[in-house]
């Protein structure tokens, strides 16, 4: 028997709504599929790169997504030259797909960072206060190490919370009875929203 359908199937603002409403849950929740999203990027020689990083925060109102990085990274290098991003992800059990496009703006010392630095754990902070810059080729996996000792604020000079303004939703749900996928784009300043063929 075919699961029961849910009661978005056919209708395009309730597509959308969930797809909010899972990358709401997925930046709260950390064992939700959507808590970890693809990025990617324009690399400085024009190829695509991707990678994965942790959603931090997401306000369906202003249709931003944030995530937080390394400002030494390449992806960090790759958006400040060329800020077009585009974001991927997959809930199985849902079976929805997300790709998500748009811009990105890169938050070092303004308010945005300090919020976002505020809430960031101890754990995490601890990525930030490695010496070496990431992807630095090095002798010894124990280069990467931490620095013991040097205070939680250490890392905060390398802390880049990246905000991404959406312009582009694209909704897929994979279904027996026909799958359904949506489009949402903002580029043109008003929302226009259609089906695409799947
Ligand atoms: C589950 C998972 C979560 C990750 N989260 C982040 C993150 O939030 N921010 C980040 O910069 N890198 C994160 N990474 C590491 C990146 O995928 C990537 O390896 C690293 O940032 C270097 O990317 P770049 O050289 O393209 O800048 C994560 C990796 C995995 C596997």
């Amino acid at each position: 028997m075919n699961a029961p359908l849910p009661p978005w199937y056919d209708d395009l603002p309730g597509s959308l709504a969930e797809a909010w409403a899972l990358l709401v849950r997925g930046a709260a929740d950390r064992r939700h599929p959507f808590h970890t999203l693809q990025v990617a990027t324009i690399g400085l020689d024009g190829a695509p790169t991707v990678r994965t990083v942790v959603l931090r925060g997401v306000e369906p109102a202003r249709r931003v997504v944030r995530f937080h990085t390394d400002r030494r990274s390449r992806k960090a290098r790759e958006l400040a030259a060329d800020p077009r991003i585009a974001l991927h992800a997959y809930h199985p059990a849902a079976k929805i797909q997300l790709r998500l496009s748009g811009r990105a703006a890169l938050h070092r010392d303004d308010p945005v960072a300090a919020a976002a630095w505020a809430a960031t754990r101890p754990f995490s902070r601890a990525c930030y206060r490695v010496a070496l810059p990431p992807g630095t080729v090095a002798e010894s996996p124990y280069a990467a190490l931490a620095e013991a000792g040097a205070g939680d604020e250490a890392g905060r000079e390398a802390f880049l919370a990246v905000t991404v303004s959406v312009e582009r939703l694209e909704f897929l749900f994979l279904a027996a009875r026909g799958h359904r996928r949506a489009l949402f784009d903002w580029s043109g300043g008003a929302l226009a929203a259609s089906w695409l063929v799947p």
